[in-house]
């Protein structure tokens, strides 16, 4: 919770798109968090900052035996309440009105008519479009209420209670398909809510460094960083607060894009940068493993072996270090409290898993509140450069989940040859940052091929990009052809032990974005 912010809070029903409620309100400048639905309300006058609320869609029906259950003492807080979608049908249904079944489930784009221009739509055109998803709608008001927007198909696509403090709309405000979506998301917060917009991220480094200080006093602190926009941001925000008390230690595990970790040294000179090359360990762990699973366990093991071992030095050259930072963002906050429950596990991730069970230290966390976008904001306010802070996600196992089959150091140094020249490729079309991301995998597979009039008998190496807003779901870029040609004939000309170049035309689902 942030202290003397204004605070928007949405209760989560389940929607896909309830984060992005929550960052189109972060996006005008106004705090707000995501809590389950099943939260209890506060006691009154626990949240002084509270301006207003959002009730989010959500898959279920109201009078499903299994909709999620919702305290209606969360509407008597005095505050004004937007239902979105299933957010709306409860209002409806709490406060006296009727939801039906639809005739049609409406999905997809759908003109506005609005019938009332108070309230949110004041700054919204007669007719506009936006995005439906929906099976059920309002079929009778509560009582007192009015309708403010109507379309073809849903008699009440929008309605407002008397004094226009409840309000509810069946479509998306948050999705860039409806076109006034922000107008209407802007009227609530600031017109309905009254909410100031103090949330800056001028205004969070001096929160931060502050709060930061005051948690740590003389002690010390232990960074991993990875090259990672969120460890790099987590150090360099540190570091304002602590300067020479924070310790990083960047691990240097062979399986990393060519030139890493001279580039993180160079960048990050100014801190106190331990970078361990710890390569030959890696290899040698990883040899004769070829499973995806057995890999990404021997990586994460051994990542912890040598971070401790480095912590050790630290605590003897310091005489204790207290603090364990961590790149924590707020996605990660909300799933692990989502009521939803746990998902199944498809690849094992490794970040720093595992670190703070083990090293038994108290945990920063100073990105914990924020959004991707936000990080990339803020560590471009701290100073950090572009390329930094647009980098594309890279993977914990580094490259050793993108060379297929055994690990061995020849084959990472193919890959990363071919790598690097898909990265160099892409930059120089002005792509890098228009894809979540773009990268080499080096297949065992062995084929013929003939250069000069001799034969070849080589690996493949298979080119990815995808398009995604969160990694779960990607679909495949259609990279210029002319590109792809370019990719391959170089990669096949320079790269000796790669002989033939493909695209990997898959989307995630069902296949995932990495190969392993
Ligand atoms: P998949 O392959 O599961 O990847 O579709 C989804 C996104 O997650 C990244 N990824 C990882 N990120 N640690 C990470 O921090 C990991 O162990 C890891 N494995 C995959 C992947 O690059 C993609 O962006």
């Amino acid at each position: 919770m942030r202290a003397g912010h204004d605070l928007i809070l949405i209760l989560d029903f389940g929607s896909q798109t309830t984060q992005l409620i929550a960052r189109r309100v972060r996006e005008q400048g106004v705090y707000c968090e995501i809590w389950p639905c099943t939260h209890a309300p506060p006691a009154a006058g626990a949240l002084p900052a509270l301006r207003g609320l959002i009730l989010s869609g959500g898959p279920s029906s109201v009078d499903d035996a299994e909709a999620p259950p919702f305290d209606p003492a969360w509407l008597a807080l005095g505050v004004p309440v937007l239902g979105i979608c299933y957010g709306m049908q409860l209002l409806a249904h709490l406060l006296g009105g009727r939801v039906h079944r639809a005739p049609h489930r409406e999905f997809g784009p759908a003109s506005v008519e609005v019938i009332d221009h108070e309230g949110i739509f004041a700054d919204v055109a007669p007719t506009t479009r936006v995005w439906m998803s929906h099976g059920d709608q309002v079929e009778a008001l509560p009582p007192g209420w009015r309708t403010t927007a109507r379309t073809a198909t849903c008699p009440v696509a929008a309605m407002s209670d008397p004094g226009g403090s409840f309000q509810g709309i069946q479509f998306h405000p948050e999705v860039t398909h409806t076109v006034e979506g922000v107008a209407l998301l802007r009227s609530f917060v600031f017109g309905a809510c009254g909410a100031r917009g103090d949330w800056t991220m001028g205004s969070f480094i001096d929160e931060q460094v502050a709060k930061v200080r005051a948690q740590v006093g003389e002690k010390h602190v232990i960074c991993a960083m990875s090259g990672g926009v969120d460890s790099a941001v987590t150090a360099a925000l540190l570091h304002r607060a602590l300067g020479p008390q924070l310790h990083c230690v960047f691990v240097d595990n062979g399986v990393l894009r060519a030139g890493e970790a001279e580039a993180v040294a160079a960048e990050f000179s100014e801190l106190d940068l331990t970078v361990v090359d710890a390569a030959a360990l890696f290899l040698d762990k990883l040899a004769g493993v070829t499973d995806p699973e057995r890999k990404r366990k021997v990586i994460g093991q051994t990542f912890i072996e040598v971070f401790e071992e480095q912590a050790a030095l630290l605590r003897e050259k310091h005489g204790s270090i207290d603090f364990l930072a961590q790149g924590t963002l707020y996605p990660d906050v909300i799933e692990s409290v989502s009521f939803r429950g746990p998902s199944a596990t498809i690849k094992s991730h490794h970040n720093v898993g595992g670190l703070p069970d083990r090293m038994r230290m108290a945990l920063i966390e100073p990105l914990r509140e924020l959004f991707k976008d936000e990080v990339r904001a803020l560590g471009a306010a701290l100073g950090l450069s572009a390329a930094r802070v647009h980098r594309q996600p890279f993977p914990g196992p580094g490259l050793a989940v993108r060379v297929l089959g055994e690990v061995r150091a020849e084959r990472v140094a193919v890959l990363q040859r071919a790598d690097a020249i898909v990265a160099e490729e892409i930059r120089r079309a002005g792509l890098e940052r228009g894809l979540w991301q773009s990268f080499a995998v080096l297949l065992p597979v062995r084929s013929v091929g003939v250069m000069g009039d001799a034969r070849t008998y080589e690996e493949t190496c298979a080119l990815r990009a995808v398009h995604s807003t969160d990694g779960m779901t990607a679909q495949v870029a259609q990279l210029p052809w002319e590109l792809l040609e370019r990719v391959s004939s170089r990669i096949i000309n320079e790269v000796r032990g790669i002989n033939r170049v493909v695209y990997d035309i898959s989307n995630k689902p069902p296949a995932t974005i990495e190969w392993e």
